[in-house]
């Protein structure tokens, strides 16, 4: 199944792709992950986008979706894939219509108070990427990730001035998609308030599986 996550930033999305991928067996894309990896690596794309990245703006699409283009491609999302993150604009919606068929969009729905408490919490793992939250979902050793052993560290897009950021970019770039995708039938709201079991079942729910 070839599926787009949209929603506002700290919605779950990451946290429920981790799920779905295991139960649709296909693979996921954040782009967010991608531009974080090529900056840990210091790449010339990540040299590229940490500024942009840190204050909570979005990448240029031309980047954004060369980047997404040549994922795309690749053997191993032919059958299916969860779009995480991307597109975020209407122009990169307009452009993944020319190179891939998208069956449904899953919009999280949470207000602004829900993505303010998660990302007001939120570790990453440095190493493997694994999302933690101080009260939801608590690393065992403090610092350390449960997964992989690797250091635990806070985002810095997640300080408050790039999450206020982040959710004023949402509402006036990302949030249009909505209609976008409403408009043709694809889209399936989801419930992004309750714990991450219950969500899964909604996802299932929504997908008729
Ligand atoms: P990206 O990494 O995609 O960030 P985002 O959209 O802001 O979303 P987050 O990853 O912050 O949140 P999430 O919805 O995945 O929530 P999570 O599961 O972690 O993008 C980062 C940046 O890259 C962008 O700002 C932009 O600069 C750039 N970029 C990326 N894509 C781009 C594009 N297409 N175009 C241009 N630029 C682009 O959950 C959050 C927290 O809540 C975690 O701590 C988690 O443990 C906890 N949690 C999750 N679900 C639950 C639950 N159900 N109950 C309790 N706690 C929960
Ligand atoms: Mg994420």
């Amino acid at each position: 199944m070839k599926l787009i996550f949209l929603g506002p930033p700290g919605a779950g999305k990451g946290t429920l792709a981790l799920k779905a991928v295991e139960i649709l067996k296909v693979e996921q894309i954040s782009t967010g992950s991608i531009f974080r990896a090529a900056i840990a690596a210091k790449s010339p794309l990540g040299v590229k986008v940490k500024e942009i990245i840190d204050s909570g703006k979005l990448v240029d699409d031309d980047t954004t979706i060369a980047l997404v283009k040549e994922r795309l491609a690749m053997d191993d999302v032919q059958k299916g894939y969860i779009l995480d993150g991307f597109p975020r604009t209407i122009v990169q919606a307009q452009a993944l219509d020319t190179f891939s068929v998208v069956e449904k969009v899953i919009n999280f729905d949470i207000p602004d108070s829900g993505v303010l408490e998660r990302l007001g919490g939120r570790r990453v793992c440095r190493k493997c990427g694994y999302n933690f939250h101080l009260i939801f979902n608590k690393p065992a050793k403090e610092n350390i990730c449960d997964h992989c052993g690797g250091e635990i560290y806070t985002r810095d897009d997640d300080r408050p001035e790039a999450v206020q950021k982040r959710l004023e970019v949402y509402r006036k770039q990302t949030a249009p998609l909505i209609d976008f995708y409403r408009n043709r039938g694809l889209l399936q709201d989801i419930d992004a308030r309750p714990m991450v079991d219950e969500i899964v079942v909604n996802f299932k729910k929504a997908l008729g599986i």
